[in-house]
């Protein structure tokens, strides 16, 4: 049984393969957290947390006099506001009668034989592997108020998923102030912080910091997880790196406001608290009503970021992605957008596609500028009709016309956005988030719908299951383009306009739940102005999302280094664009291009109509590449193998197939330097004993083609061992250029081959 609960020690533990999660029903209910760390068996883990009497550290009544014992210092598994415990809260509410926070104490607690689900929110499932769950139930006696903690274990997988349910038990209401999804303490260790910051066009940058006394804290404000903050953290031990050392991942499955804080306390112990945004947030509990607060995935590594990385790459693969595309390889699209914004009519459009398919597309997806009065980013947002001026006779001629053509046919759309010069936007301005006599906040020049609604989210269900069912639609790029602000829902009474907020993504969730639901065969892809909600609630709806709105190539090795920490190669939208890129203007060969945007989702940004006849030939070829390597990149294993850090002067990450028979090793140099060495790379993953030759190797944009390696012979001829190109490597030679790129397959040479 993953789930153990010992009578006599009063101890639950939590096994996963690797890891042991333990906590305590202690003295007066009070439920202590014990250990969340390397696998231990058989032991209860109350001994190392020694009690001393600390000043200022308050104790509860039946504790005045042993005050050595202090809700202020002990690790404990979920904690409120208000009642001796200053550490950061994971619950903060009051009650109608006027009592603040919650004495929460042990109620009863229940295992079960499968995973838990939360009612309208995103959740991990429990796939072909098998999971239980947890529930323990701590109420407060003064209010009525329980709060029911869950936790999913997944042995196999090595995760614990964790989620909380508030019920009002009493006979008055309660309104919840901050109602987090997790608190988890760790009562030992000295711990780092590594978080992904950003702003749009460059997301998720990696930044590791050494934890301060006090509170730090990652979030987003923005309704939207946001590019700024993306809600994934580690807490990495001082002395762990890429392959060595204690991890902990800390990843909520929310894509709204969500704030995630790690407090350095007195005691030297660390306290996180995870979950919604408590910031303009609240929630009226009437008696007998329930609130669910969304799941975070808990992830423990001993060895080092890598193995974490690979941890939470399988299980959002097998355990939080729903669509039926995940397993399936994924057409090679082309996207219309950077080529030609909303300017264009059916006729481009279909001489876009007839010189695509020429050249191994599969997908055409036309994006932005479609429908209503769209013909610059001021006016049409809501009115989901096809612009007949751009499009005579609507969209069905244009589809059946692509796929003619052998192509699918994909759309751009923007659901939650409205702008006030749309005919929808005339019918119903009350469906838009204003505040009542205040100007709204622009951004964009759009608004944004209430989704909180259930007249918005029915229109828009009613307008979008047309809209792909008439028109032959093979795949949906879902598009969210400002960040939310004027929070204040026409449908809400005063006292629950703090609902607003969370409402609204629940009003998301359904309608992405039902339209995905419905079109399990289209595939959808998620966007907020490129990564800007770049998460794993949204990767429960759609398998894959646009990672940024930056395509350069080199700016993405950092955005695409920072995201691969978390989320998994298959999941992050990468296309080739032109150059000099759109948005840094820097020219990078397309060789390169192509190599970083093969490490994602993979397609084109671009007009073939603009392009060499070199660049046609190019890309006919990457085609090829495209399909002969798309298992190994999306099922394979990535590796970092210059670490997370883009300090150095190339950037290198290789792919290995899950046997270790192939690898794929691809290699930018972001600096190039006169009178240099050698660059020199370690292999991972590979199977020691094997004997592996280099079977393929493209070199791009160097102007020694071959001279990335010794000479052609000693491609051809040089037999490796697994061992030796993971411990002494592999020396490429300096590379000349603008930001060459290399791509090399290493195969292993099975016996009868040799
Ligand atoms: C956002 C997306 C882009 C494009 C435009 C269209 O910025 O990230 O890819 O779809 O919107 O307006």
């Amino acid at each position: 049984m993953a789930i153990q609960f010992d009578p006599t020690d009063r101890t639950i533990t939590l096994q996963t393969r690797t890891t042991t999660y333990q906590m305590q029903i202690g003295a007066n209910g009070r439920v202590l957290h014990l250990y969340y760390g390397r696998r231990i068996d058989g032991m209860c883990l109350d001994y190392p947390c020694i009690l001393t009497d600390c000043g200022f550290s308050p104790n509860s009544y039946e504790d005045r006099l042993h005050r050595e014992v202090s809700p202020d210092i002990l690790p404990l598994e979920y904690s409120s506001a208000g009642c001796g415990d200053y550490r950061v809260p994971a619950l903060e509410c009051v009650s109608d009668g006027g009592v603040t926070g919650a004495d929460l104490r042990y109620v009863r607690h229940d295992v079960t034989v499968g995973k838990y689900a939360l009612p309208g929110l995103p959740a991990s499932f429990e796939g072909d592997g098998q999971a239980q769950t947890l529930s323990m139930v701590l109420a407060d006696a003064a209010t009525g108020l329980e709060v029911e903690l869950l936790y999913g274990v997944f042995e196999a997988a090595d995760v614990i998923t964790r989620a909380a349910v508030f019920r009002n038990g009493g006979d008055k209401a309660i309104r919840l102030d901050r109602a987090s999804s997790l608190c988890l303490d760790i009562p030992f260790g000295q711990w780092e912080l590594l978080h992904l910051h950003g702003r749009h066009c460059m997301e998720r940058k990696p930044e590791r910091v050494r934890l301060m006394h006090g509170i730090q804290t990652v979030s987003s404000r923005r309704g939207a997880s946001s590019h700024h903050h993306n809600p994934f953290v580690v807490l990495m031990a001082t002395d762990a790196g890429e392959r060595h050392g204690e991890c902990i991942g800390v990843m909520p499955v929310y894509s709204g406001s969500h704030r995630t804080d790690i407090e350095l306390n007195q005691a030297d112990s660390v306290r996180v608290v995870s979950g919604i945004a408590p910031d303009l947030f609240s929630w009226q509990l009437e008696p007998g009503e329930a609130f669910h607060a969304p799941e975070v995935i808990l992830c423990h590594t001993d060895d080092g970021l890598e193995s974490l990385t690979h941890r939470y790459h399988d299980f959002l693969n097998d355990h939080l992605i729903r669509s039926p595309w995940k397993n399936r390889r994924r057409p090679l699209l082309i996207n219309s957008w950077e080529s030609m914004t909303c300017d264009f009519d059916a006729e481009k459009v279909l001489k876009f596609a007839g010189d695509a398919a020429q050249l191994g597309v599969e997908m055409v997806v036309l994006d932005d500028g479609w429908f209503g009065a769209r013909n610059d980013d001021n006016a049409g947002l809501g009115d989901w009709f096809a612009n007949e001026d751009k499009l005579p006779g609507g969209l069905r001629p244009l589809s059946d016309a692509i796929h003619a053509m052998g192509l699918k046919f994909g759309l751009w759309i923007e659901p939650e956005m409205v702008n006030e010069d749309s005919e929808l936007y005339r019918a119903h301005p009350d469906w838009a988030l204003a505040v009542p006599g205040r100007k709204p906040v622009m951004a964009r020049n759009q608004l944004v719908l209430d989704m909180g609604r259930r007249d918005v989210v029915e229109h828009l269900y009613g307008v979008f299951s047309a809209l792909i069912r008439d028109n032959g639609i093979d795949y949906i790029k879902w598009d969210m383009n400002r960040n939310i602000a004027d929070t204040f829902s026409a449908a809400l009474p005063p006292h629950r306009q703090g609902e607003a907020s969370h409402r609204y993504m629940l009003g998301v969730y359904e309608l992405m739940d039902r339209l995905t639901g419905e079109f399990p065969e289209v595939l959808f892809e998620n966007c907020a102005g490129g990564g800007g909600r770049f998460d794993a609630g949204m990767l429960y709806y759609t398998p894959q999302i646009w990672c940024s709105d930056d395509s350069d190539a080199i700016e993405r090795l950092t955005i695409q280094t920072g995201t691969a920490i978390g989320y998994p190669v298959g999941a992050m939208g990468a296309h080739v664009s032109i150059c000099p890129n759109q948005q840094t203007g820097r020219t990078v060969p397309f060789g390169t291009r192509a190599i970083v945007a093969l490490s994602g989702t993979f397609g084109y940004e671009l007009d073939p109509a603009h392009l060499t006849e070199d660049e046609k030939r190019r890309m006919r070829a990457l085609a090829g590449r495209y399909h002969r390597f798309y298992d190994l990149i999306h099922n394979g294993r990535y590796y970092r193998l210059t670490g997370v850090d883009q300090d150095g002067d190339h950037v290198a990450w290789a792919f290995v197939d899950r046997c270790g028979r192939q690898a794929l090793l691809n290699l930018v140099v972001t600096r190039t330097h006169a009178n240099t060495h050698g660059i020199h790379v370690r292999l991972r993953g590979l199977d020691p004993d094997g004997r592996y030759r280099l079977k393929e190797m493209a070199v791009e944009g160097c102007d020694q083609p071959d001279g990335a390696y010794l000479s052609r012979e000693d491609v051809a001829e040089r037999m490796y061992t697994g061992q030796s190109l993971m411990a002494a490597g592999f020396t490429l030679r300096p590379m000349r250029g603008d930001y060459p790129g290399v791509q090399l397959l290493f195969e292993r040479v099975d016996a009868k081959e040799e």
